[in-house]
């Protein structure tokens, strides 16, 4: 699994934006945890670089629908769903299992 990014790369509530095989990743970092999600949002394509970050999830830019950072689902539309990818974080290294 690669190491994409160091964990002091991504700022407390906040995102980095990394491209890794061809896919563009949105690393969000929520109180000290790091998730993995897709950068283009399933209902319009939004890059989700410029979502809100609140509670627990993220809230695109375009149109406001809400994501979940643990699983990418919302609940106001269920039928759009944003990718995410597990997350490990070692020492100061964020690892993403993009399989
Ligand atoms: S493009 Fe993201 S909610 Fe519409």
């Amino acid at each position: 699994m690669p190491v994409v990014a160091r964990l002091d790369e991504v700022p407390a509530m906040g995102k980095k934006l990394i491209q890794i095989a061809g896919q563009e990743i949105l690393l969000v970092n929520l109180k000290g945890t790091i998730y993995a999600v897709e950068n283009e949002c399933p209902h319009q394509g939004a890059p989700m670089s410029g979502a809100l970050l609140k509670d627990t999830y993220l809230s695109c830019p375009r149109h406001g629908y809400r994501f979940e950072l643990k699983d990418g689902s919302c609940k106001e539309h269920p039928e759009c769903r944003l990718k995410t990818w597990p997350v490990r974080v070692e020492d100061n290294e964020i690892i993403v299992d993009l399989a």
